[in-house]
């Protein structure tokens, strides 16, 4: 049984509380919130969970193993300073630190008091992300040429982060996942802020990794559709993955061949002559058996402090997309 505690249950911290309420091996101790509406909140939804407002009671309960950690983004390093020093192992959300620096500091901590640091990632742990993932590793779409990511909506509009800290957390670390986590040639950004002074609504991030394989990542939280959509585009098929559609991975069939031609000595050895033809095959809609991704961060989660397993989400995945979201800003 490991014994838990969350700061922060604004928007996104409901879903957190929830997962860990209903996992068996937590229990779920303290919620701590800045805000009295938050509190009353979760009192009266899990009357059996403390609630406070101040995070030192946490820090002072040695039965507390570990914290998760869902507030704004410029209070994660302080929380998470002072709960490393605590001894606590810590889940915080996306994205964990605003500079590869910061993170760095918290590594050094965590180090030295042998605690896990993980990062809400969250669709690390999508089926749907695993099944592309699976798909690349086997071959079946060939070399991959370039990946095309869009997380569109109508608001949330927020003034605390731009659209890129906010939402291209998720697209990187797809990316990084799905690529084994290289090392990007170069990371380039075009954003425009028209709502509020200073904080881009629209982004378009571009990076290219060696072998010639590009990443376009679109987010705005100003855009008539709600899209989270990833287009992978192989020598040899092209999937999409799209987390709103009954049918979240298709796999299509297409491409374009370069065709030998027969050669005046009747041979087809010369690469200077070939023939392009366009595939048009088949679309596959395979079956993901899918379970909630935050079900499955969380039990991940336990299972890093229990059994000492790698973190998927660790501070190496995190400091590869901070770095990357810090080189674009
Ligand atoms: N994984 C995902 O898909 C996902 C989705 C949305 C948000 N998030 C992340 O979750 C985090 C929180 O985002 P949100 O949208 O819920 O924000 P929010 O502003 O709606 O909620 C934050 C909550 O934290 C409380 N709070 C703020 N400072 C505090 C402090 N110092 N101590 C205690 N409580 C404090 C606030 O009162 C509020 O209730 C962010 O890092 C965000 O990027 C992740």
């Amino acid at each position: 049984m490991l014994t838990v505690a969350q700061i922060g249950c604004g928007y996104w911290g409901p879903n957190l509380l929830r997962n860990l309420v209903a996992i068996d091996n937590y229990e779920v101790k303290y919620l701590v919130d800045n805000s009295a509406d938050r509190r009353k909140f979760v009192n009266q939804l899990y009357p059996a969970i403390k609630v406070c407002d101040d995070l030192k009671i946490v820090l002072e309960d040695k039965s507390v193993d570990a914290v998760v950690i869902a507030t704004p983004v410029a209070t994660h390093f302080d929380i998470a300073m002072a709960c490393l020093k605590a001894g606590k192992h810590i889940l915080v959300e996306k994205p964990i630190t605003r500079t590869v620096k910061e993170l760095e500091v918290l590594e050094g901590i965590a180090k030295k008091n042998g605690l896990v640091v993980m990062v809400g990632h969250t669709f690390i742990y999508n089926a749907a992300v695993r099944y592309l993932k699976e798909l690349i590793q086997s071959g079946e779409l060939g070399d991959i040429r370039y990946i095309d990511s869009q997380r569109l909506n109508l608001g949330r509009v927020r003034n605390d982060v731009d659209a890129l800290w906010n939402f291209a957390p998720h697209d990187v670390s797809i990316i990084q996942f799905l690529l084994n986590d290289p090392e990007p040639l170069s990371v380039t950004k075009t954003g425009m802020d028209y709502i509020q002074e200073g904080i881009n609504d629209v982004v378009f991030m571009n990076i290219v990794y060696p072998n010639k394989i590009m990443a376009n990542i679109h987010v705005s939280w100003l855009d008539p559709r709600k899209v989270r959509r990833m287009v992978v585009v192989g020598s040899k098929k092209m999937a999409v993955y799209d987390d709103i559609s009954e049918y979240k991975i298709a796999i299509y069939d297409k491409g374009v061949d370069r065709l030998a031609v027969l050669g005046d000595n009747m041979d087809f050895d010369n690469p200077n002559v070939f023939k392009l033809s366009l595939r048009n095959g088949d679309l596959y809609l395979p079956k993901i058996n899918f379970v909630e991704p935050l079900k499955v961060e969380l039990s991940h989660f336990m299972d890093c402090i229990e059994n000492k397993t790698e973190c998927l989400t660790g501070i190496e995945h995190a400091k590869k997309v901070v770095s990357i979201l810090e080189s674009a800003s």
